[in-house]
């Protein structure tokens, strides 16, 4: 063969590892509204910038019809390139190919992705469309998605990994996307579940449809499995680029500076009408976020998830800040199960990537009731607690009203090492609120009175002034100031500077025993 010739055969072999499964499964998977795994690929990192791996990779089975059909490439695109110039590694699954299934070379090529991501300190990114373990490979295949969740766990804090659930992901296989960091789903052609509507109904009796099952609604707002639900799959792509803006490629990285625009010192008088004086009328900390943070751009974590407390990624004078803040428009901001746990993970995530937290608080306490108790509130409080205590990135805390009880301590105390501590003028910082401390308090004697109402009320006036105020938290050097609420965005970006040299570590150890 001249080199001619061999250039040639080398372009077909090229042209065919690009076929996927033929124009006729391609027709059906665009037909369902679903992009190719190479179009996504497209979609997802900048122009030209995608290398491809492993694209002659063939399966090593035989019977059931494969022998005559060894696709290369086997049914994933795998390889690296840029978002935002940065570099990043990537899977992308072929539904057109076996309906994108696991086999031990389709795994192994993943595989190789991520150890290249974990030795070179770049994100991996995963796009998952497929019918799960190839059947026809059995354990064989079983073996190569237990190399993927193993690699997930040791990448876990060390490179941050994401996934994108672009069609079905069932079975086991639904466990490596539950381990990375960032889950994302679209909506109407994804879902996740352990076992389908079928075995379902005939277990428990149960009718849904898959939607009902696993779709990215119900993960996005009942399980929580999902972190950003979107409307289509060039929503999830784009939205992965915007979360890789907030984070640095790797654990020992910083994270990137976004632009800088908006100054620093820009206050903001409208903050100061946004508490309402009724202490238990709600309102959205929404605004007072938008308000503080670098053009009012906040990408939420898990934004149809326990919505009584927010998570999400925004920038403070170009820097990447985590924001975690109880949410007074639900549930009164109270801290339940779901909301401890959805924070909890968030701070772990921050502070495994060097993401500094910032807390806006307005919580009246934990969530009382026997559904809570008897559902862990105890076990999974802990974890937002432990969370908070055992972060060492720099952590900044805003009291922007109630700071009431075991929930005073939990979100990012001075106690707990907080590092720069707030508050408005309109905190009210105490063991409980006025009403219920006073009706413990002084049952008896308002009881006795001729007037309870106004006997109450005299004695929560009383409480008021005495307690439910940031000054004796201020006396105590519990919060470091009591700031005018105008001020916060300038505070906050000074205080965060003063911080960019922060050392602290914990104690050397296998790993803690957070309370799971
Ligand atoms: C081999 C598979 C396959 C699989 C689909 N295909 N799933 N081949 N192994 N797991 C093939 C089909 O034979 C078909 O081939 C093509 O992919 C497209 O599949 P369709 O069924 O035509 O597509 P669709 O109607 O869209 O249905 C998609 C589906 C269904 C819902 C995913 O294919 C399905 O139920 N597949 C099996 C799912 C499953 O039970 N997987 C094992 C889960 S347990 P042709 O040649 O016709 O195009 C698991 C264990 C993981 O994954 C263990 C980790 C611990």
């Amino acid at each position: 063969m001249t080199m001619r010739e061999k250039l040639d055969l080398l372009d077909r072999r090229r042209t065919e590892s690009e076929a996927g499964g033929g124009p006729v499964r391609l027709k059906a998977q665009h037909d369902k509204g679903k992009l190719s795994a190479r179009e996504r690929l497209d979609a997802l990192l900048d122009e030209g910038s995608f290398v491809e791996l492993d694209r002659f990779v063939t399966h090593r089975s035989s019977g059931f019809g494969l022998d005559d059909q060894r696709p290369l490439g086997d049914g994933v695109v795998t390889g690296y390139g840029r978002i935002d110039g940065r570099l990043v590694y990537v899977f992308s699954q072929d539904f057109t190919v076996f309906g994108g299934s696991l086999s031990e070379a389709h795994a192994e090529k993943i595989c190789k992705v991520m150890d290249l991501a974990v030795r070179n300190g770049a994100p991996i990114i995963g796009l998952n469309d497929s019918g799960g373990a190839r059947i026809q490979e059995g354990v064989v295949s079983l073996g190569g998605y237990a190399e993927i969740f193993l690699r997930n766990t040791l990448a876990s804090g060390v490179v941050p990994q994401v996934s994108a659930i672009l069609g079905p992901c069932a079975g086991g296989a639904v466990y490596s996307p539950a381990i990375t960091d960032f889950v994302f789903m679209a909506r109407g052609t994804s879902y996740m579940f352990v076992t389908g509507p079928n075995v379902v109904k005939t277990v428990t009796h149960e009718d849904v449809t898959m939607e009902q099952l696993g779709g990215a609604d119900v993960h996005g707002a009942t399980s929580g499995v999902s972190h950003f639900t979107c409307a289509g799959e060039r929503e999830c792509l784009d939205g992965i680029r915007r979360l890789l803006g907030y984070l640095p490629s790797n654990n020992v990285d910083a994270p990137p500076r976004g632009s800088d625009s908006d100054p620093h010192g820009r206050r903001d008088e409208s903050l100061r009408d946004v508490v309402p004086d009724s202490p238990n009328k709600p309102y959205d900390m929404h605004e007072v976020i938008r308000r503080v943070v670098d053009d009012g751009d906040f990408m939420d974590v898990h934004a149809d998830y326990a919505q009584n407390v927010i998570c999400g990624f925004a920038r403070l004078g170009g820097r990447s800040v985590g924001v975690v803040a109880n949410q007074p428009a639900v549930l009164a901001g109270v801290l339940d199960i779901q909301a401890s746990v959805k924070a909890a993970r968030f701070i772990r995530c921050c502070d495994a990537f060097n993401v500094p937290v910032v807390t806006f608080e307005d919580v009246p306490g934990f969530m009382p009731g026997v559904a809570q108790e008897h559902g862990g509130i105890i076990r999974h409080g802990a974890k937002l607690l432990y969370a908070y205590c055992e972060a060492t990135v720099p952590k900044l805390t805003v009291i922007v009203r109630k700071a009431y009880g075991g929930a005073y301590d939990v979100m990012s105390s001075r106690h707990i090492r907080g590092d720069y501590n707030v508050a408005w003028p309109t905190a009210e910082i105490a063991v409980m609120g006025p009403k219920g401390a006073v009706e413990i308090l002084f049952r008896k004697e308002i009881a006795a009175a001729s007037d309870p109402v106004a006997a109450t009320d005299a004695r929560v006036q009383e409480y008021t002034e005495k307690f439910a105020n940031p000054y004796v938290a201020a006396a105590h050097g519990y919060v470091d100031d009591i700031i005018d609420p105008a001020d916060t965005r300038p505070c906050l970006i000074s205080a965060l500077e003063s911080l960019q040299g922060k050392r602290d570590r914990n104690l050397p150890r296998k790993h803690g025993n957070l309370p799971l």
